[in-house]
């Protein structure tokens, strides 16, 4: 038997590409591929790439140039771009980059065994198709090797939602949701194999209606039905979009026992006219109604968002009507970005705003929103939280894991092992992560 072929995969972007990046090295695990840590060994290296902004995709040609030498140290070695740049930009990839043998996009990757054989007899190849079939059935099944104690599982993908900056729906195409039971047999066999934490993705992860037992499944339908397999202790699901948030999955919230009390749900603006030309289909007062009744149902719920401060026709009083928002949430997580025009979106079209004037306001508005982060924090000092151990910590004797509300806590616990869930007293708030004791 020949020597196994080594495979480098670098995963960008959105954690639905992290769970395809290890979908993908399974795939081709049955081509003889083993992953490998460094590109310097490999004989295959796969960007898996993101389109989000064009800080993110331009990444992706200077990083493709520091492979130069290795390409041409090592002919046999073949390179490959998958992911949403792919996806977006594929014949200008091969044209800029005439070393990379291979682009696919995100629907195509069951296809990936074929075109790694194309690619090995010396061909281009390059799939940017939507194909019919759902990738998830044709991929190559999970080897039965031990995982960690915490796993994504993609449950739904693509976007009908088409908000005017994102390019999402172009890159990942329509929404589609998996069908209910092959998600539960898959996180069976992810518990199986050690596994205590799921958490279910999907652009619009709250709009899924697979197919399942009686009809369509909702989230909330899903998440129930995890909730009874054993040994699998903790649930989460992300993204969210505002309008999908139904009352069955704001009521799962306060009743559902796994389903932890951490919820990113991204407003983008706090301004109605933004909103508008956002094409979010909502208002503000909207979402702060919504959050108001998800804290109704668990009130001790961490809340996470996304905003984007410089959107074509952002004025002053639109950036302190988002400003006010935050103020009224208290965010205990949230991500911020100034707006980067995409091409073929709609607000590429608009007049943009001034580049200073943008980067001004994400400053004011990332001050405010640590602000927030470190007085939740802070609020957790003196409280019992359980964690979930996920590793060692630098610290001898240390191990790091995450609480319900997804912080980081690190606990001088030369006992425990990854994976244990322990109760632990919080003692201190550091400023990316707290510090505690275990409860004995
Ligand atoms: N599906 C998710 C978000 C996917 S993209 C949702 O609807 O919430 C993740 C985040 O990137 C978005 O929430 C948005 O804040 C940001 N983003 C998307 N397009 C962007 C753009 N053109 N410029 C700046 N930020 C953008
Ligand atoms: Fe993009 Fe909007 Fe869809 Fe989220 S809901 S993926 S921001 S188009
Ligand atoms: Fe990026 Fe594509 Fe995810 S553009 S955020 S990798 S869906």
């Amino acid at each position: 038997m020949s020597a196994p072929k080594k495979l480098y995969i670098k995963t960008y972007g959105c954690q639905m590409n992290v769970y395809d990046s290890e979908r993908m090295a399974e795939t081709l695990g049955a081509s003889g591929y083993v992953t490998t840590d460094t590109p310097d060994d490999a004989d295959m290296i796969l960007l898996n790439t993101c389109h989000i902004r064009e800080k993110a995709a331009e990444k992706i040609y200077s990083e493709l140039g520091r492979f130069k030498p290795l390409k041409a140290e090592k002919p046999d070695l073949k390179i490959g771009v998958a992911g949403c740049v792919a996806q977006a930009e594929g014949e200008e990839i091969m044209r800029r980059q005439p070393m990379v043998d291979l682009v696919v996009g995100p629907q195509s990757y069951h296809r990936l065994p074929a075109m790694e054989a194309k690619a090995r007899a010396g061909e281009k190849a390059l799939d940017t198709d939507f194909p019919e079939e759902d990738k998830f059935e044709h991929l190559k099944a999970r080897p039965k090797a031990q995982r960690g104690p915490t796993a994504f599982l993609t449950v739904q993908e693509g976007c009908d939602k088409f908000c005017a900056f994102c390019v999402v729906p172009y890159t990942r195409g329509a929404e589609v949701s998996r069908p209910a039971d092959r998600i539960l047999s898959e996180a069976r066999d992810l518990v199986e194999r050690g596994v205590r934490e799921i958490t279910l993705l999907g652009q619009n992860v709250n709009a899924y209606h697979g197919a399942g037992e009686g009809g369509d499944w909702s989230l909330a339908r899903l998440i129930w039905a995890l909730n009874e397999i054993d040994g699998l202790e903790r649930i989460r699901f992300t993204t969210s979009h505002p309008n999908d948030m139904s009352d069955d999955l704001i009521a799962a919230h306060g009743e559902c026992e796994k389903l932890m009390p951490y919820l990113h749900l991204p407003v983008q603006s706090g301004s109605d006219r933004i909103l508008k030309a956002m094409n979010r289909k909502h208002t503000a007062e909207g979402y702060l109604r919504l959050i108001e009744r998800i804290r109704a149902a668990r009130p001790d719920i961490l809340i996470s968002g996304d905003f984007i401060v410089g959107f074509p026709g952002e004025t002053d009083a639109d950036f302190a009507d988002t400003m006010a928002l935050v103020e009224e949430v208290r965010y205990g997580q949230a991500f911020s970005f100034k707006y980067s025009t995409r091409p073929g979106t709609p607000a590429a079209e608009k007049p943009q705003i001034d580049d200073d004037v943008a980067s001004f306001r994400l400053q004011e508005l990332q001050a405010l929103i640590v602000r927030q982060q470190r007085e939740v924090q802070e609020s957790m000092v003196g409280r019992t939280v359980n964690v979930l151990f996920e590793k060692t910590g630098r610290l001898d004797g240390q191990m790091v894991g995450k609480s319900e509300y997804l912080h980081a806590v690190h606990v001088q616990a030369p006992d425990v092992a990854r994976g244990d869930i322990r109760p632990v007293r919080i003692t201190r708030s550091e400023p990316n992560s707290l510090a505690g004791e275990l409860v004995t």
